[in-house]
């Protein structure tokens, strides 16, 4: 049943899993920086996920592989000092959960210390499932990310749609089961057949966040600069670009270098 938005003063994991009981939808987007998270936060975006997506939207990097443990903390910190109400996930990054649940927990005790973000996020099912339980275990809210995960991007060779047949799906479902049975408070499940999405968001209780998973789950996230349309040359078939901020920033941009080859800027009124 749609209900309306309630208003709330601070968002919470409580407040997640109320919402999906009460069927209204939660909003995410990334942010990696302080005037951002701002304005994501006065829109009452309900999360901000503080992606490693930075990797190649801020870094440039081809994949999300790179992108440091310390880097992460300094794009939550700038995060966290731009926010009121959104609750803020962060992202482990590649290499620092995988394998070793002591580092799992380490790496996850850093992040909510030294950034203040509120949960962290990472990839994975039945393999990070000791890391899962190690960081759960200290008290720290883990958020699952099921489907297309692209710390594993050399494993699948391509960004392309996952769990289309039935095999990798039925595992989907089942780390899907095995992750909320462990505690974790949300899932995002990324690029996969919207009748699946549709599935786990109704079997599981804990909110289901899809990207490019259809619209039965429970709340949708995007790459904040995709769907202002800064970034060009990704043009997923899920991704719903509100703004052309490209186009928008370069035109700026070329009027302000004419102004200021001109002479044109700063005018008498721009001067002391
Ligand atoms: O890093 C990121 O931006 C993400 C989203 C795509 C879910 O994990």
């Amino acid at each position: 049943m749609e209900q309306q938005p309630k208003t709330y003063k601070k968002i919470t994991t409580k407040v997640l899993y109320d919402m999906k009981c009460r069927g209204e939808k939660i909003s995410m987007l990334t942010a990696y920086d302080y005037t951002m998270a701002r304005i994501l936060d006065a829109a009452q975006i309900d999360v901000l996920l503080v992606g490693d997506s930075a990797s190649n939207v801020m870094a440039g990097h081809e994949t999300t592989l790179p992108i440091t443990l310390d880097q992460m903390i300094y794009h939550a910190q700038s995060v966290v000092r731009g926010v009121d109400r959104a609750l803020v996930v962060v992202d482990m990054p590649f290499g620092t959960y995988q394998g070793n649940s002591k580092r799992a927990l380490d790496s996850a005790i850093r992040i909510m210390k030294e950034s203040g973000g509120h949960a962290v996020k990472l990839e994975g099912g039945r393999e990070v499932k000791e890391s899962v339980e190690r960081i759960l275990s200290a008290g720290i809210p883990v958020m699952g990310h099921l489907g297309l995960t692209p710390q594993s991007i050399y494993k699948f060779g391509t960004y392309t749609v996952r769990a289309k047949e039935e095999a990798e799906a039925r595992k989907l479902v089942e780390d899907a089961i095995m992750l909320e049975e462990l505690g974790v408070f949300a899932l995002v499940l990324e690029k996969i057949p919207a009748d699946l999405g549709k599935k786990v968001a109704e079997m599981l209780k804990i909110p289901v966040i899809g990207i490019g998973a259809g619209p039965h789950v429970d709340g949708q996230v995007l790459v904040t600069h995709d769907m202002l349309g800064m970034t060009k040359d990704f043009n997923p078939r899920f991704l719903r670009r509100y703004l052309d901020l490209y186009t928008e920033m370069k035109n700026a941009f070329e009027r302000y270098r004419d102004d200021v080859k001109s002479g044109d800027f700063p005018n008498e009124s721009e001067s002391y």
